[in-house]
């Protein structure tokens, strides 16, 4: 595609210059602390506006326990449902320990480009130290992308939004949307509550009660619609993902 040299370019947002964040030094760039603070939970739903996450080497293997050695196929599960093709620029945001971009390099190979970012230095470092050579990380939140305005295929995104808080969301749909290219795809996935009862129960005990009820396609649904993509497709993925698939026009 000949879009990595602007996916890892500069931004250009209304929030102003920033530095170049994407040469993928982890703790380097503006690493703001978002909404909430850090903190040390490893679990992947968690309550909504939770904010920046610390505990990078337990929350990873936190999500390969609850994926039960799924982990890798649920994530390329999502990137297929995305859309990821070969060539592609790819930005995952909130990317965590770096499970889901990896999946994504994977499927756009060598001659795509990936990008990872997400606010705590902790998870880009722990990401970095294991990316593979198309993939970069980069400390930076949704609300500020460091990227070039029309300069991504596809921004695929999972189980962050209920991180992020709720009044900041629009602000970050519409970063999105700043700098997909026209046709380009987005993929929000968020924790689904498993419908039986004991594993509820479970989900409670380990990420609050209000998560074990949780579904998050109607929000989804708005947070696309509201900043002017066209959803393409809706699903879920088992364990406990659910997702949207909407198109920049
Ligand atoms: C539950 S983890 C998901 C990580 C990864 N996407 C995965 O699927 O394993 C949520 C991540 O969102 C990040 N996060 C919190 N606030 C954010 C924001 N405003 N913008 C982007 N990422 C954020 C957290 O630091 C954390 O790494």
């Amino acid at each position: 595609m000949g879009l990595g040299e602007h996916l890892f370019g500069h931004r250009h947002t209304a929030h102003g210059e920033q530095p170049d964040a994407t040469h993928g030094h982890a703790g380097h760039g503006h690493g703001q602390a978002g909404h909430g603070g850090g903190h040390g939970n490893a679990d992947p739903g968690g309550g909504h506006g939770r904010g920046v996450m610390t505990g990078a080497g337990r929350y990873d293997r936190m999500t390969r326990l609850l994926l039960a050695g799924r982990r890798d196929r649920v994530y390329a599960a999502l990137a297929t449902a995305a859309g990821a093709r070969p060539g592609d620029s790819v930005l995952d945001i909130g990317c965590g320990t770096g499970a889901f971009t990896t999946a994504l390099a994977a499927q756009v190979g060598a001659t795509g480009r990936v990008l990872g970012i997400d606010p705590s230095p902790e998870m880009v470092a722990f990401a970095t130290e294991r990316a593979p050579a198309h993939v970069r990380y980069a400390v930076a939140p949704a609300e500020s992308l460091p990227v070039a305005d029309g300069s991504v295929d596809l921004v695929a995104s999972a189980l962050v939004v209920h991180h992020i808080a709720p009044d900041a969301r629009v602000v970050a749909l519409a970063e999105i949307v700043r700098v997909l290219r026209p046709g380009g795809r987005l993929l929000l996935a968020d924790f689904q509550a498993p419908r039986g009862p004991v594993a509820r129960r479970i989900v409670a005990a380990l990420t609050g009660p209000e998560m074990a009820g949780n579904d998050p396609i109607p929000e989804l649904l708005a947070l696309c619609t509201g900043a002017g993509l066209t959803v393409e497709d809706q699903g879920r993925q088992a364990p406990f993902f659910a997702w949207v698939r909407a198109r920049a026009n």
